[in-house]
């Protein structure tokens, strides 16, 4: 019985692979209503990608999570990053730049530029960003969601694009939230910002 079910499943793959879905325009321009969307707090949960090193420096980030101010004029994002990488937090903050035209947010380490396209879904409540979509060697899709735990539903939109670029659930590696080490801090830097803002509201009373 093991054969004949084994030559059914093989011959329904050709016609399940010309079914898979065909992804997306990935290059959607931005839109105000999109930097708008993508304002505020976002938790990287997981994220595949092919370029060569990656794996090994995505293995180190067991969480983060990150604060975008978007600037409509400027067409920039400053960020905010709060990464668990080991047993250490570290935080930067820097500056994303934002490509309308071709949907396109870039940020330069190094001196090295990093793209990544901004993928929109019908959830308000995720966004992913695809690097190479049509490289097979260097493709990537990182996912970000408003909470640190996806639903299932939020996931199978990620597997979907991912599937629909050509990769495999395997490739996905995920953060841990019970390994976020960053909370103390962030909250350090809650409780400046609201001193900060406190006196200055102070100062502009006095002026
Ligand atoms: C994707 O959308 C952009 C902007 O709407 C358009 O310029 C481009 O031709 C589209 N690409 C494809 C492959 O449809
Ligand atoms: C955006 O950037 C411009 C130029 O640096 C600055 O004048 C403006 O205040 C910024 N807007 C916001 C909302 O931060
Ligand atoms: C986007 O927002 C900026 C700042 O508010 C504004 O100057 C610009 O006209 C807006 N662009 C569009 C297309 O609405
Ligand atoms: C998007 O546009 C910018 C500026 O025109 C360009 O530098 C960048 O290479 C483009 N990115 C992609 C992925 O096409
Ligand atoms: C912080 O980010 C900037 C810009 O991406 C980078 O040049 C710098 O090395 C980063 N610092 C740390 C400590 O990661
Ligand atoms: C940037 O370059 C320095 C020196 O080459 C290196 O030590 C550091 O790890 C690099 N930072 C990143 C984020 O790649």
């Amino acid at each position: 019985m093991a054969l004949p079910w084994a030559l059914a499943v093989l011959s329904l793959l050709p016609l399940l692979d010309a079914q898979s879905p065909a992804c997306p325009n990935f290059s959607v321009p931005i839109t105000n209503a999109s930097l708008d969307q993508i304002s505020g707090k976002w938790f990287y949960i997981a994220s595949a990608s092919r370029l060569p090193g990656y794996k090994e420096k995505a293995s180190k980030i067991h969480a983060s999570f990150y604060f975008f101010t978007p600037n409509h004029t400027e067409d920039t994002i400053l960020f905010r990053e709060y990464m668990t990488v080991g047993d250490q937090c570290l935080y930067n903050s820097s500056s994303l730049k934002v490509q309308r035209e071709n949907g396109t947010l870039s940020t330069s380490e190094n001196g090295t530029e990093h793209y990544g396209q901004l993928v929109l879904s019908k959830d308000p409540k995720i966004f992913m960003l695809a690097s190479f979509p049509e490289d097979k060697q260097n493709m990537g899709l990182s996912f970000f969601a408003d909470q640190p735990e996806a639903t299932p539903e939020q996931m199978q939109q990620f597997y979907d694009y991912l599937t629909c670029m050509g990769m495999d659930k395997s490739e996905v590696m995920y953060t841990d939230e019970k390994k976020n080490l960053c909370l103390l801090l962030e909250k350090q830097h809650d409780e400046e910002r609201k001193k900060e803002e406190e006196r200055s509201k102070t100062g502009t009373a006095l002026d």
